[in-house]
């Protein structure tokens, strides 16, 4: 039987949306069964109002199913997608991760295999904490993280805890080039596991 991929994000300006689609879409291609889930975000249409940014893919997101732990329970894969907040994941992808608690004592999660990676301003946004943040996480549910190997891609150089997208100040530098490069090798490498 074959794999099952999940992919997890959280996103309101929509450039973690963008990487877990071109995630979703990469394992589509290689006939995988992968589902693509959102992390619920209670404040998203109040900053949408806000930021012209954050309304570009709303209803997008909104249109995705929402996540669930229940809904994780069968996958072989898990990727998670954070946006970076103050060096951390965000408050909602925080409060999904706490929605693990019940099966922390069952060990429900043991050994399934776990990918992540985030968007941030910049190179000293603190992506790596984030990043960090969901491999901390992970080994707490007993997952197995998988790192980013030092030849993803050729002339590139990523960081090892995952993939990082710098969506600049007003996060409107949309994930194109070197980090679509590294989404489609690193499904690649995570089809091999
Ligand atoms: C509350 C908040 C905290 C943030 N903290 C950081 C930070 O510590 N470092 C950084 O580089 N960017 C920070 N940012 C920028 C976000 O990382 C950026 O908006 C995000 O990557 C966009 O992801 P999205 O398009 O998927 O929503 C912050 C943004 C918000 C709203």
């Amino acid at each position: 039987m074959g794999k099952k991929i999940s992919i997890v994000f959280h996103s309101t300006c929509g450039n973690n949306f963008l990487i877990a689609k071109e995630f979703f879409k990469e394992f589509k291609k290689h006939n995988v069964e992968v589902q693509l889930l959102r992390v619920k975000d209670p404040n998203f249409e109040e900053i949408a109002e806000q930021f012209a940014v954050a309304a570009q893919y709303k209803n997008e997101i909104l249109s995705i199913e929402e996540a669930t732990v229940e809904k994780l329970f069968d996958s072989d894969i898990l990727i998670f997608g954070s946006p970076t907040y103050f060096g951390n994941v965000s408050g909602a992808m925080k409060v999904f991760m706490d929605s693990f608690s019940p099966h922390w004592p069952e060990g429900r999660f043991w050994g399934k295999k776990m990918f992540s990676f985030t968007t941030c301003a910049n190179g000293e946004g603190g992506g790596d904490l984030c990043l960090s943040t969901m491999t901390i996480f992970a080994q707490h549910m007993g997952m197995i993280t998988v790192p980013v190997p030092g030849d993803l891609v050729p002339g590139e150089s990523f960081p090892a805890y995952g993939l990082i997208h710098y969506v600049g100040d007003y996060a409107n530098i949309r994930p194109s080039g070197k980090i679509i490069q590294g989404i489609r090798a690193m499904c690649e490498r995570l089809m091999k596991l």
